[in-house]
């Protein structure tokens, strides 16, 4: 589905310059569930941000499998996108969950969850449902996010990043800010709903306890990214 070739990513500060990651080789075939561990400034984020096609490698390449995209018969390196293409790829590919939710306070729990579904243009009300039920959030639909407890919203940011039924799945310390115990409880919901769907995840935690939920762990340490 996506295969890292080589990925090599710097920044340069006070002009100095900072390899952050170092000769990254992974590959995510479909229904995948990957962990990534690592020290706070390892580079995890920044690792799924060249996933998610919002940040450039210095070099290196991320292949995506022409076979998630009809309209093209070779693989696509995700890493050479123009704009339009990377927005299309995240719309259509790739569903991201933030350590924070950033759920929009303003507009209900369903309008958060059918946002990417109404913007891809994919809206299946049975799919939906499921979803709703697996996540156990259907009394919550017509509440505003700030009437929900925090586990409770992180598992509208889960629906919001299903709805639109991405093969991909990135989540970026997806239960950072809940206690230990919701932390377990929506941390397993995540990687069952996402083998339920068969949509391949890829989760940075800090917590051993929920890396071990993943089929696949992965520490990433001084710019390598080694499976454990
Ligand atoms: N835009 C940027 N410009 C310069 N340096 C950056 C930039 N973004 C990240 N960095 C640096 O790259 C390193 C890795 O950052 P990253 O956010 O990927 O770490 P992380 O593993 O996600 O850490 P945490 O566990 O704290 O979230 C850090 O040293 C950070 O300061
Ligand atoms: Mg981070």
């Amino acid at each position: 589905m996506l295969a890292l070739k080589n990925l090599q990513k710097s920044y340069t500060d006070a002009g100095e310059k900072h390899t952050i990651l170092n000769n990254i080789n992974l590959t995510i075939n479909a229904g995948d569930s990957i962990s990534i561990q690592g020290a706070s400034g390892s580079g995890k984020s920044t690792l799924l941000h060249l996933l998610a096609a919002l940040d450039k490698p210095d070099s290196g390449e991320i292949l995506l499998n022409s076979s998630l995209d009809e309209t093209q018969t070779e693989n696509q390196d995700i890493t050479q996108f123009t704009e339009r293409q990377a927005d299309q790829y995240r719309q259509f590919q790739v569903g991201l969950i933030f350590q924070k939710f950033n759920l929009i306070d303003c507009i209900t729990v369903m309008e958060n969850i059918m946002l990417p579904a109404k913007i891809t243009g994919k809206v299946e009300h049975e799919y939906i449902q499921e979803l709703l039920n697996a996540l156990g959030i259907k009394s919550h639909i017509n509440k505003l996010p700030n009437q929900l407890s925090g586990g409770e919203q992180q598992r509208v940011a889960i629906a919001r990043g299903l709805s639109h039924q991405p093969p991909l799945l990135l989540a970026d310390e997806p239960t950072g800010n809940l206690d230990s115990k919701n932390s377990d409880l929506v941390s397993q919901l995540l990687v069952d709903t996402c083998k339920q769907l068969n949509t391949a995840l890829v989760m940075v935690t800090h917590s051993r306890k929920v890396a071990m939920l993943t089929q696949q762990q992965w520490y990433l340490d001084d710019g390598s990214l080694t499976r454990i």
